[in-house]
C-alpha cells in the first residue's frame, strides 16, 4: 500500500490528518451515542451514570457542531457515513444501527443548543418498541411529543424485499469483514511478538471470506471501497484479499485456488511487519534510502512466511512476486524475465487497485475508482496481463460498487450492484447528503428505459472523500 505514497503529494498529509480526525470524532460521537442508548435501558433518567454518558455525547456533538450548522449521521446500504465520511463501526455500534433501522430511522441530525435532557428522552425513545412509533404517527411525531427539538430523525431507505434481503448480506458481509480485519491485526501482532501464526484462524477466515463472495460479490466488493483510516494497515490486507478472491471466482477458478489467493491477499504485504515502523507509516514522501528499505518488504515477507508452519507455499510465492511486473519493471529485480505465478498477478492487480484507490483517501489525490479503473486500463501489458485487467475490470464494472455518481437528471446516486451494462450499473439514490432534503430513494437499475431511451444516465463521478465536500453544489 505505501507504494503509492511514493509518488503522492506531500501537502495532502495535512487534510488527511484532519479528516482523519474528523471521522474519528464521528466515531467516537456515535459510540457514546450507543452507550448513552444502552445506559437508559439500565438507569433511571436522574441516575450519575445515565447523567455522565449524555454529558459525554453531548460534549462530542458540541465538539462537531463547532465547525457545521448542524451534524448528520446517515445509515446507508448497512454502512455509517457521517456526512459524506464513511466512519468504520463495531458490534455495539452495528446493533445500534439495527435498533435505528427497526424503527425506520435512516438518518439523524444533531443541532446547535441540543441539551443533556434531550439526549436522555432521545434514548429512551430509542428503546421503546418498534410498534410505539406507529401509534405515535411515526418518530418524527414521537420526538416532537418528547418536547425534543435538536434531533431530526430522516426516514429510512424504503426497501422492498429484494433489496431487504441485500441489505441482510450486507450485514454480514460488514461482520465478517471486521474479523478478518482483526485476524489480520492478530496476526501482524504475532509476527511482531515473534510468536507463530495462528494459521487456523487464518484459513477459517479466508473460508467464510470465499463463501461471503460466492454468495454475494457485490455486497462485499462494496466494502473494499470503504477505507478504515485508522486500520488501514489491517484493512489493506483485507480488501487486497477480498478482491483477488472475486476475480478468482469471476475467472472459475477452483475452490482451492480461490482459498489460495485469500491467503496470499491477506500476508502479501507481512513483510512491512519487519522493516522500521517509522518508514512503513511515514505519511510524506519516501526519501530514496527510504524507498530502497521499503522495497525489502517482499523479500522480507516471503523469509517470514518460510517459516510459519501450515502456510501455504503460494503465499509465499506471491508476497515474492506482488511488486514484480511486465518486463522487469518492478521489484525485487531478477535476472531474466520474471514469470510470475497466476496467483501473484491476480494478488498484485488486486493490490494495485486497492493501493489507487486508498491513495485517494490519504492525499485527496483526485483518484476515483472509475479513475483507478481507467490507470489499470492504461497499463495493461505493461505492468499487468491484459486479459487479467480485462476480466478485473468486467468484474469491478467501470463504476465500482461504492462510488458516488452523477446522473443527466441532476440526481445524485451510490452504485449498488454492477449489471450486464458497465456504464449502467444499480445505483441507490441520494437526494441529498448535506442537511437540504431529508429523503434518501429508491435502490434503480440504470438500464431502466421509458419510451425507448433510458431514464437515467451517468454523466460523471463525485469524490466522496474530498475534504468538507459540499455535494449540494454539484446538485445545484
Ligand atoms: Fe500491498
Ligand atoms: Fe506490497
Amino acid at each position: 500500500m505505501a507504494d503509492a505514497r511514493r509518488d503522492s503529494p506531500g501537502e495532502a498529509t495535512q487534510s488527511f490528518y484532519a479528516k482523519q480526525q474528523l471521522i474519528n470524532a464521528a466515531r467516537t460521537t456515535f459510540q457514546h451515542l450507543a452507550a448513552l442508548i444502552k445506559n437508559a435501558t439500565l438507569y433511571p433518567e436522574s441516575h450519575p451514570t445515565l447523567l455522565a454518558s449524555s454529558e459525554k455525547f453531548v460534549v462530542m456533538v458540541r465538539e462537531l457542531l463547532a465547525e457545521r450548522r448542524e451534524a448528520s449521521f446517515y445509515l446507508v446500504g448497512g454502512e455509517l457515513f457521517f456526512e459524506t465520511h464513511s466512519v468504520p463501526v463495531d458490534q455495539s455500534q452495528s446493533l445500534l444501527m439495527e435498533q435505528f433501522l427497526a424503527r425506520e430511522i435512516g438518518g439523524i441530525t444533531f443541532k446547535p443548543g441540543l441539551t443533556q435532557q434531550e439526549t436522555i428522552a432521545f434514548a429512551v425513545l430509542m428503546n421503546k418498541d418498534p410498534a410505539f412509533f406507529v401509534n405515535a404517527g411515526g418518530t418524527a411525531a414521537a420526538l416532537e411529543q418528547a418536547g425534543i427539538s435538536h434531533i431530526e430523525i430522516h426516514r429510512a431507505i424504503i426497501v422492498d424485499k429484494k433489496t431487504g434481503s441485500a441489505l441482510k448480506n450486507e450485514k454480514k458481509a460488514s461482520t465478517d469483514f471486521m474479523s478478518a480485519v482483526d485476524t489480520v491485526k492478530d496476526m501482524i501482532q504475532s509476527v511482531h511478538l515473534d510468536k507463530a501464526i495462528n494459521m487456523r484462524r487464518m484459513n477459517t477466515t479466508v473460508q467464510s471470506m470465499v463463501d461471503d463472495i460466492l454468495e454475494n460479490r457485490d455486497a462485499f466488493l462494496g466494502l473494499t471501497s470503504i477505507k478504515m483510516y485508522d486500520e488501514y494497515t489491517f484493512a489493506h490486507s483485507v480488501n487486497t484479499a477480498i478482491l483477488a478472491i472475486s476475480l478468482g471466482t469471476f475467472l472459475s477458478l477452483n475452490k482451492n485456488q480461490v482459498a489460495m489467493l485469500g491467503m496470499a491477499g491477506l500476508l502479501h504485504d507481512i513483510g512491512k511487519v519487519s522493516l522500521p515502523h517509522e518508514i512503513v507509516n511515514k505519511p510524506a514522501k519516501l526519501t530514496d534510502e527510504e524507498w530502497a528499505v521499503m522495497q525489502r518488504h517482499p523479500v522480507e515477507g516471503a523469509l517470514t512466511l518460510s517459516d510459519v508452519p501450515g502456510v501455504t507455499k503460494m503465499a509465499m510465492v506471491s508476497a515474492f512476486e506482488h511488486h514484480q511486473h511486465g518486463t522487469n519493471r518492478g521489484y525485487p529485480q531478477i535476472e531474466g524475465e520474471p514469470h510470475r505465478h497466476l496467483i501473484s498477478q491476480i494478488v498484485s492487480l488486486a493490490d494495485a487497485y486497492e493501493a489507487i484507490t486508498a491513495a485517494r483517501v490519504y492525499y485527496r489525490s483526485r483518484t476515483s475508482p472509475d479513475q483507478a479503473i481507467r490507470i489499470l486500463l492504461k497499463n495493461r501489458g505493461v505492468l499487468f496481463d491484459p486479459i487479467l485487467v480485462k476480466a478485473f475490470v468486467n468484474m469491478i464494472g467501470l463504476f465500482p460498487v461504492g462510488t458516488l455518481v452523477k446522473m443527466d437528471t441532476g440526481e445524485v446516486g451510490l452504485v449498488s450492484h454492477q449489471t450486464r451494462d458497465l456504464l449502467r450499473p444499480r445505483v441507490l439514490l441520494l437526494s441529498r447528503f448535506d442537511g437540504s432534503e431529508r429523503e434518501t430513494g429508491a435502490d434503480v437499475s440504470l438500464l431502466e428505459t421509458a419510451g425507448g431511451k433510458p431514464v437515467r444516465s451517468i454523466i460523471g463521478t463525485i469524490d466522496p472523500n474530498t475534504a468538507n465536500i459540499n455535494i449540494k453544489q454539484y446538485l445545484d
